[in-house]
């Protein structure tokens, strides 16, 4: 398992000399060689296991094949295997049916349910199954456990259990221990901790051209042996097992709290008359902030975020921590729902028994990924409260649905008497605010994905809200008392 010295000079990254357990110094490589074609290649290629073939797996069995590693994907459900074998694939990425019918043809990748056959011939698995939240917001551990002892109980020689799932800190030391409980005499299982940052709807281009790749393991030399199967040029982040499980709770819980933090300042714009749009547009352009996750709207959701922040909050409860942060960012997300409901149940004076249309139930644009979405969540309580719903989303699906689903937006917006914009697709920015109203019985328009901006709608006779805009100006409170604009001689300010 040592690594190639190719390897090394390729891999950018800096051990601490003398430290096991030390952090490692992090340089930045040259991700601008990730767009490159052809794509960068692995420096030293091997045979891999990946297992689950979900967003991350199915990327990253897909992308390291690409990259010029030999790939067997373990997929337990027989639909999605089924599927994968047909040559189709279950989930919607962009580049990646084609990437996967590449590396099939090719030879480098191929999918089983067999654990054997999996790990045949291999040193690595990345495990890349479903972490999700249980009832209590803790992470629910059992899928990456019954993995790992699966995978250790099959192995016929020494295997490294790469971690990709998001993991609470202390999991890669106790799967460690139920691997070594499961595995035959003479079989070492070191687990390794290496968390995914990809994101849904651009999960290709962020492998080969990631931020960062963080690998935590306790002996530095596993760790440049797993970094080492990346293609070359990826910025590297060495450290600690614990310290990279945390690495991805804390940058989704930061993240989390970028997003709650543009809707309080929204709420803030909607009582001052500002415009959160402006706003949060000149507080994103400080290169020391940035625009990313400052949007406001209906707030966080997805399979990551409410779950890692969770995840969180739960990991510091459990040593008895407080992390007063990251709950605020939590209560402030639900209070992002809350306020559109509470907009449209104003400007229609009560939903119940109102037709109203919900375009969008994917958590955010670019992906058919419903879970955990506040688009979805909002037709819930919208129907809860006794509204008629119709929706639309271009990709996103999703079962039981209290409302009747459309392809065509103006077919969901047909007879409604209030429409809300959930998801930001760009199909809905382009909607023709003429033909719209021609469809509804009224005139309620909420966009909650900041997307209908000055085209025309109030022109078009909709009365048109936003989440930190588009209240009327008479609902603006005066703020300050009257005071005198003028320094009096004894010098301050003051109230007439
Ligand atoms: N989706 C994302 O954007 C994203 C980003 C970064 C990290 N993550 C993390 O990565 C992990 C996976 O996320 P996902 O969205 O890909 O999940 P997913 O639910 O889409 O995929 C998991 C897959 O693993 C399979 N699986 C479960 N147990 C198995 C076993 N024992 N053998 C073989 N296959 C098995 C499941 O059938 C499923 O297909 C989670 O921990 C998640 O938090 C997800």
């Amino acid at each position: 398992m040592a690594i190639s010295a190719a390897a090394a000079t390729l891999v950018v990254m800096k051990i601490h000399p003398d430290a096991q357990l030390g952090h490692q110094q992090f340089l930045p490589g040259t991700a601008a060689s990730m767009f490159a074609s052809p794509r960068p290649r692995a420096a030293r290629p091997t045979r891999l296991c990946v297992v689950g073939a979900g967003y991350v797996g199915l990327t990253a069995a897909a992308c390291l094949a690409e990259a010029g590693h030999t790939v067997t994907c373990l997929e337990a459900d027989p639909g999605r295997l089924a599927l994968l074998k047909a040559g189709r694939i279950p989930i919607v990425e962009p580049g990646l049916a084609e990437m996967v019918a590449r590396s099939r043809q090719a030879g480098g990748l191929r999918f089983t349910d067999e654990v054997e056959e999996a790990i045949e011939g291999t040193g690595y698995a990345l495990l890349c199954v479903g972490t999700p939240p249980g009832i209590d917001g803790k992470p629910d551990l059992r899928q990456i456990g019954d993995t790992a002892r699966q995978l250790a109980a099959a192995a016929r020689s020494d295997l490294v259990l790469i971690v990709k799932s998001t993991v609470p800190p202390g999991s890669c030391e106790a799967l460690e221990i139920l691997a070594a409980d499961a595995a035959g005499p003479d079989v070492r299982v070191p687990v390794v901790s290496n968390p995914e940052f990809l994101r849904e709807s651009r999960a290709v281009a962020d492998f080969f051209a990631p931020d960062r790749i963080v690998v935590g393991a306790d002996d530095p030399e596993l760790g440049r042996d797993v970094a080492a199967l990346y293609p070359a040029g990826c910025p590297i982040l060495v450290c600690d097992r614990r310290s990279a499980e945390l690495v991805k709770y804390a940058a989704n819980t930061f993240l989390a709290v970028k997003i709650s933090f543009a809707n309080e300042v929204a709420g803030l714009c909607e009582r001052l008359g500002a415009d959160a749009g402006r706003v949060l547009e000149g507080v994103g352009l400080d290169a020391r902030i940035g625009a990313a996750f400052l949007g406001p709207g209906l707030g966080f959701g997805g399979s990551c975020l409410p779950k890692d922040l969770s995840g969180f909050l739960a990991t510091a409860a459990s040593v008895g921590y407080e992390a007063p942060l990251a709950a605020a960012a939590r209560a402030v997300n639900g209070s992002a729902q809350e306020a559109v409901l509470a907009k449209l149940e104003l400007a229609l004076d009560g939903v119940r028994g109102r037709r109203l249309a919900v375009l969008g139930l994917a958590f955010k644009p670019g992906t058919d990924d419903t879970r955990d979405s506040p688009a979805v969540a909002l037709v819930r309580s919208l129907a809860a409260r006794g509204g008629v719903l119709s929706t639309c989303d271009p990709l996103g699906r999703c079962r039981e649905l209290p409302a009747d689903v459309f392809s065509d937006p103006y077919r969901a917006a047909r007879g409604a008497e209030g429409l809300v914009v959930a998801t930001g697709w760009p199909e809905f920015a382009q909607l023709d605010p003429v033909r719209l109203r021609a469809e509804m019985a009224g005139t309620v328009l909420v966009d909650a994905a900041g997307v209908l901006r000055g085209q025309g709608w109030r022109e078009a006779g909709f009365s048109l809200y936003g989440v930190g805009w588009g209240l009327p100006s008479s609902l603006h409170p005066v703020v300050w008392p009257p005071i005198t604009w003028a320094l009096p001689a004894a010098g301050g300010l003051s109230a007439a």
